[in-house]
């Protein structure tokens, strides 16, 4: 039995969601290990879309224990509203399928407001989803403030900290005119410490006998490698570490425990946001794109910038993440093109550059290379298994897997669960 890594090899929104589901017909244990509820991960069964913040995307499948590691940052209201949410759609959530860890840190009512007051302060527009993400790892790292899944279940340590924390955010908080109860807020923190403490567990226990017993492991990324805070775009990042690293710091596990490192990538690129992005298509199509992929935040319903494949980022996730396999979804999207544009390098200053930049400056001057393949005109939703592909799509996924020599284990051409072509089985097991 193989334990997988399913993550993001763009800048996000690849499917990861509808890859891990998938997958999951074949596992034991889904586990989220970074991110927190900036993460919108879609997944649609049959004429039901669920649209997955924190909860893995293995708690649509029967069977299948979802953790959330200590890597992942949880703000409770929206952890409580999911399991309500699913609930009341007849999905069963349960101390039994969801396990959460104690080492995990929570993002408070005033991480919210601090980063709309960081982006107020500091001019620079990240563009994020406004989740708190970046003060609550901020908050991790700095070790003052920071409040972990266990310091709640202490409640005395956690009004202490709650007390330290308004002295310490009030003054920020009061620069726009913000204001948080704390008498109200302890109340419902006091509430949610006894609905949590029983889904709370020390992960590294959890996979230690998860790995023991044979038991087949996916790992789910949020976001994406090109919005990793050390390899990404910086500062036009999330403030975690997307790629492979994340697994073992957020979860508890050694590496001799991930066997695959699936890198999902659309067919052609999305961001949302902020910051560079060499492939971005000329406004028509890239207005068409959307259009047809309903290229739409699943957190924000902000539009997504869509771009040409860009296998100069591609290549760095590759690098990054020692992909194994790569999982190409949304392919019946670019359906109708009579042409479609890979990028294989960028150009500056009429030089090749072939590996993505450090620097943003020299990112802004980079002008993509592209190679046009021809379009394979006809819709593919029916297509199960990889021999009914028209001849031009296998082309495209060939060129790409020779281009960064990973072979494609998957492609998906349309979002429901059945509408994925499996090209390698080995990823089954
Ligand atoms: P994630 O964050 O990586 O899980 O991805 P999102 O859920 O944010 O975005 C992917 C979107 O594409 C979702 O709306 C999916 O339902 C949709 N989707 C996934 N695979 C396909 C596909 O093959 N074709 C089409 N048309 N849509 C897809
Ligand atoms: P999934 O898991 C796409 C982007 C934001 C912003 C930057 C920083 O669904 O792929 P943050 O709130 O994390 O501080 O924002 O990162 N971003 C995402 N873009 N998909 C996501 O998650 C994202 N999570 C954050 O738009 O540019
Ligand atoms: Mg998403």
């Amino acid at each position: 039995m193989s334990n997988t890594v399913i993550l993001g090899a763009q800048w996000g929104d690849e499917s990861k969601g509808g890859t891990t589901d998938f997958l999951a017909a074949t596992a034991n244990i889904v586990a989220r290990y970074q991110g927190g509820d900036n993460a919108g991960h879609t997944v649609v069964v049959g004429e039901e879309k669920y649209v997955l913040h924190l909860i893995p995307s293995g708690i649509l499948r029967p069977n299948i224990v979802n953790v959330i590691g200590n890597g992942v940052v949880i703000n409770l209201e929206t952890l409580f509203s999911e399991i309500e949410h699913l609930e009341g759609r007849q999905v069963d959530v349960n101390t039994d399928n969801l396990k959460i860890s104690s080492r995990a840190h929570l993002i408070m009512p005033y991480h919210r407001i601090v980063e709309s007051w960081d982006d107020f302060s500091s001019g620079l527009k990240l563009g994020t989803t406004a989740r708190g993400i970046g003060p609550t790892y901020s908050d991790k790292m700095n070790r003052h403030a920071g409040i972990r899944v266990a310091d709640l279940l202490e409640f005395d340590l956690f009004r202490k900290k709650i007390d330290f924390n308004f002295d310490v955010k009030n003054y920020a908080l009061s620069q726009i005119g913000e204001s948080i109860d704390k008498d109200a807020l302890l109340e419902e923190y006091y509430e949610y410490a006894q609905r949590l403490a029983p889904y709370v567990i020390d992960t590294p226990e959890f996979f230690s006998d998860a790995l023991k017993s044979g038991k087949r492991m996916l790992f789910e990324g949020a976001q994406g490698t090109m919005l990793d805070i050390d390899f990404g775009t910086y500062p036009y990042v999330t403030s975690s570490n997307t790629s492979v690293g994340a697994v073992c710091t957020g979860l508890g596990v050694g590496p001799q425990a991930i066997d695959e490192v699936l890198g999902v990538s659309k067919a052609y690129v999305t961001r949302v946001g902020s910051g560079p992005f060499p492939t971005e298509m000329p406004p028509d199509v890239d207005e068409e794109i959307r259009r047809i992929g309903n290229e739409y935040g699943a957190t924000t319903a902000r539009p997504r910038r869509c771009g040409w494949l860009d296998l100069v980022a591609l290549r760095h996730a590759t690098q990054i993440n020692g992909l194994t396999h790569l999982a190409l979804t949304k392919f019946d999207v670019l359906d109708h093109l009579n042409e479609i544009l890979i990028c294989t390098a960028y150009e500056r200053n009429g030089q090749t550059v072939s590996s993505f930049p450090t620097s943003l400056s020299v990112l802004e001057e980079c002008k993509p290379v592209y190679q046009a393949m021809p379009g394979w005109k006809q819709p593919l939703s029916q297509v199960r298994s990889p021999d009914e592909l028209p001849t031009n799509a296998k082309k495209y996924i060939t060129y790409v897997a020779e281009f960064l020599d990973v072979p494609v284990a998957l492609i998906s051409v349309g979002k429901e669960r059945s509408e994925t072509v499996v090209l390698e089985e080995h990823i089954l097991t």
